[in-house]
């Protein structure tokens, strides 16, 4: 299964599977991607996370050539997405969020006309049709005509076409949203198991969880920009602090408070609601006591206090203007 071997002949081992270059696209006044630069490589899941409108669909569809680029350009495997938009498309799969579904086919028949389209030869089709079809649980309706179909089968049918053909480099636009936590579950599986056999695998996502879990790299975007980029764990400690949460037992302590950790730290927001304040600190361990230190040497009484490590939220709700919009 981890096989990544190149004993396939003339495979070209070393070229970038996805390398995007100053990507820009606005549909009239509205920018929806601006000078966005990252890589994919094969064997490696790329998230690309944002919140709602953040320009994950309109990259997507750029790289996937449904979409002419204003600015910037962007290779597949070393083709040139501008240039071979047909021999792009020969080397990659899409699920995106508006599927390709023959509505009047079901679920098999449709699976059929994509293994077809790509060319696999009668008999792996068909294992690799029962393979999908067992591993997501299309059974159910998978001789069914796909009119019929609710939000979620109809989205696990999309996802499982894109995966028929095991191109080489796989884009993924919001694969999970609509997904029922197993297929969600499922599906996460065959994506890893898909990029230790070699694809490439280019993930969009709202979910912070998802990102974390499967991507190799990150790319955080917001509002069409690049906001940081990184393994998740690069990512966090980026964000270089802890945070520190004290509660001051007298609420009117509050302001004077903020002033005293504000000589050992920068950034520090309190919360008058719950007299607390949040301080970051770049080590939390070695400062945190200072700060306390400090508190009490000007008689200010603490409730009680707790150090906490960055979550990947603190990372996307700081860097993101909306936040999380799920
Ligand atoms: N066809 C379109 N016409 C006009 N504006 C669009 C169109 N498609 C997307 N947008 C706008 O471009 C921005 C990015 O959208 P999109 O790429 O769909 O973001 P995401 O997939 O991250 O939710 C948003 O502000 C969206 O409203
Ligand atoms: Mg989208």
């Amino acid at each position: 299964m981890t096989d990544r071997s190149p004993s396939n002949a003339g495979g070209a081992t070393d070229t970038t599977a996805v390398c995007a270059r100053g990507l820009g696209k606005s549909y009239g006044d509205t920018v929806a991607v601006r000078d966005l630069s990252f890589d994919a490589e094969a064997g490696e899941v790329m998230g690309l996370l944002g919140p709602n409108g953040a320009g994950k669909t309109t990259t997507i569809k750029m790289l996937t050539t449904l979409l002419p680029m204003d600015e910037g350009s962007a290779t597949i495997v070393g083709l040139d997405v501008a240039a071979r938009p047909d021999a792009v498309r020969r080397v990659i799969g899409l699920a995106g969020q508006s599927a390709a579904i023959d509505e009047k086919l079901t679920a098999r028949e449709n699976l059929e006309m994509f293994g077809r389209l790509y060319k696999i030869p009668g008999g792996e089709r068909r294992q690799r049709i029962d393979h999908l079809v067992d591993r997501f649980d299309l059974g159910e309706f998978v001789d069914r005509i796909a009119e019929t179909y609710s939000g979620g089968q109809r989205r696990r049918l999309d996802v499982v076409a894109s995966l028929i053909a095991a191109p080489p480099v796989l884009f993924l636009d919001e694969p999970t949203t609509g997904l029922d936590p197993r297929s969600r579950t499922e599906l996460w599986d065959e994506i890893a198991d898909l990029a230790a056999q070699g694809t490439a695998v280019v993930l969009t996502t709202q979910y912070l969880e998802e990102a974390d879990r499967l991507s190799d790299r990150i790319v955080i975007i917001d509002e069409g920009v690049m906001k940081a980029s990184g393994t998740s764990a690069e990512l966090k400690e980026d964000l270089e602090r802890d945070v520190l949460e004290v509660h001051v037992t007298t609420g009117t302590d509050l302001a004077r408070a903020v002033e005293v950790a504000g000589r050992v730290a920068s950034g520090v927001s309190s919360d008058p609601a719950d007299a607390g304040l949040q301080i970051p600190l770049k080590d939390g361990s070695g400062q945190s006591l200072a700060v306390l230190r400090e508190l009490d040497a000007e008689g200010i009484s603490i409730s009680d206090f707790q150090l906490r490590r960055p979550t990947l939220d603190d990372v996307f709700l700081t860097l993101t203007a909306t936040g999380g919009d799920r």
